[in-house]
């Protein structure tokens, strides 16, 4: 069986003001199911035939989200507590460490983000299938979709030879975050874009990371030799603060020569603005997504969303409105990605 780990301890900063560091987008209930990302990605990897029994990683300020919310939905995952934010690499690492002890040093992984929305289950667990079969030949497996603009906030893979008959193939190149003119010349040239979730066999994910970063690799080892358990989670030692803060793309994907990648041909957003949000939600006749106490009159291509008080708009085009108790966002939607700037910009002021 594949041991499915998410990733559950980032903080969504461009989903402001409706998530917060506090709570993140994760933990939300953005879902169109009624639930949230993150219970999402549960349900799409649950305990059967295929999978294992889900490990989750995520901050300890979170721990009560991740297993209240699991608990919601029938399952009772591991949960892997850090004690300090690190980024991807620290958490998918320990996460290794601990599927060896629990399965065995020839586990298999699927690491997956904890807040994306994958539009049908039965493809995604195809390529899984594919996956599988190229991670069986020593590779860590990426699941790439094909571009739709050249965005600079995701890893952008270049294939090469085929391998399994062409149900994957060899990564050639990876890179993450490229400029934006970078970007535009790998999606002229037929790059992919990484999704953002991994599958692989554990012994080559840690020999790869311990070549390349030995000292996150060292204070993670002892993070999880003096993990404590306690009342259900499992807390990473103070070990942990001495791993050097890196993303798993940078410390592993970009410099690995054993990565290879499957066709994600599954619909995939990764919720990263409002404006991805307005796309993946139901919209009216006239484009505009509404949630909540909402009403907009003469409106085209907005989203209008409030968790607080009733917010009207009349006569708008290609707005996001968002409302919550305490603060209130407008702005043109193309512009969603500026969100991020902002918040760091309130973040100072404080
Ligand atoms: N436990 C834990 N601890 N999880 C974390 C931490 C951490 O310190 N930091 C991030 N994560 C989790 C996030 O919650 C998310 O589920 C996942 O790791 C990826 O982190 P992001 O911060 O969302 O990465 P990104 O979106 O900038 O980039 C990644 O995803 C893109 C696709 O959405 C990269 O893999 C890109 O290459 C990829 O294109
Ligand atoms: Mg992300």
């Amino acid at each position: 069986k594949i041991v499915p780990v998410i990733l559950a301890g980032g903080s969504g900063t461009r989903l402001w003001p409706i998530s917060r560091d506090s709570l993140p987008k994760q933990f939300l209930p953005l879902s169109t199911s009624g639930g949230t990302l993150y219970q999402d990605t549960l349900q799409r990897v649950a305990p059967g035939e295929m999978f294992a029994s889900p490990i989750i990683v995520t901050n300890e300020e979170f721990r009560f989200f991740a297993q209240r919310q699991a608990r919601e939905v029938g399952i009772e995952p591991t949960v892997l507590l850090e004690p300090v934010r690190r980024d991807s690499a620290p958490a998918l690492i320990a996460a290794t460490l601990l599927a060896q002890s629990l399965h065995g040093d020839e586990a298999t992984l699927l690491v997956l983000a904890a807040d994306h929305v994958i539009g049908d289950t039965g493809l995604f667990h195809e390529a899984c299938r594919k996956a599988h079969g190229a991670a069986k030949l020593g590779n860590i497996v990426t699941f790439g979709i094909t571009p739709t603009e050249p965005r600079t906030s995701y890893g952008y893979i270049r294939r090469g030879a085929a391998l399994n008959g062409g149900s994957a193939a060899q990564v050639e190149a990876f890179a993450e975050k490229p400029t934006a003119e970078v970007a535009r010349d790998y999606v002229e040239a037929g790059y992919l874009w990484n999704s953002g979730n991994f599958l692989f066999p554990a012994h080559v994910m840690l020999e790869e990371a311990e070549g390349f970063e030995p000292e996150i690799v060292d204070a993670v080892r002892r993070a999880v030799t003096t993990a404590k358990n306690d009342l259900g989670f499992c807390r990473l030692g103070a070990d942990f603060h001495a791993a050097p803060s890196l993303s798993i793309d940078y410390a592993v994907l970009e410099r690995t020569s054993r990565a290879a990648v499957v066709e994600g041909n599954f619909p995939w957003s990764d919720v990263g603005s409002w404006n991805a949000m307005r796309e993946i939600g139901e919209t009216d006749e006239f484009g505009n997504v509404q949630r909540g106490p909402v009403r907009v009159i003469d409106a085209e291509n907005s989203y209008v969303h409030s968790e607080g008080p009733l917010v009207a708009a009349i006569g708008v085009s290609g707005l996001s409105v968002v409302a919550t108790g305490d603060a209130v966002l407008v702005m043109p939607s193309e512009r969603s990605e500026e969100v991020k700037h902002l918040v760091a910009s309130l973040k100072k002021e404080r």
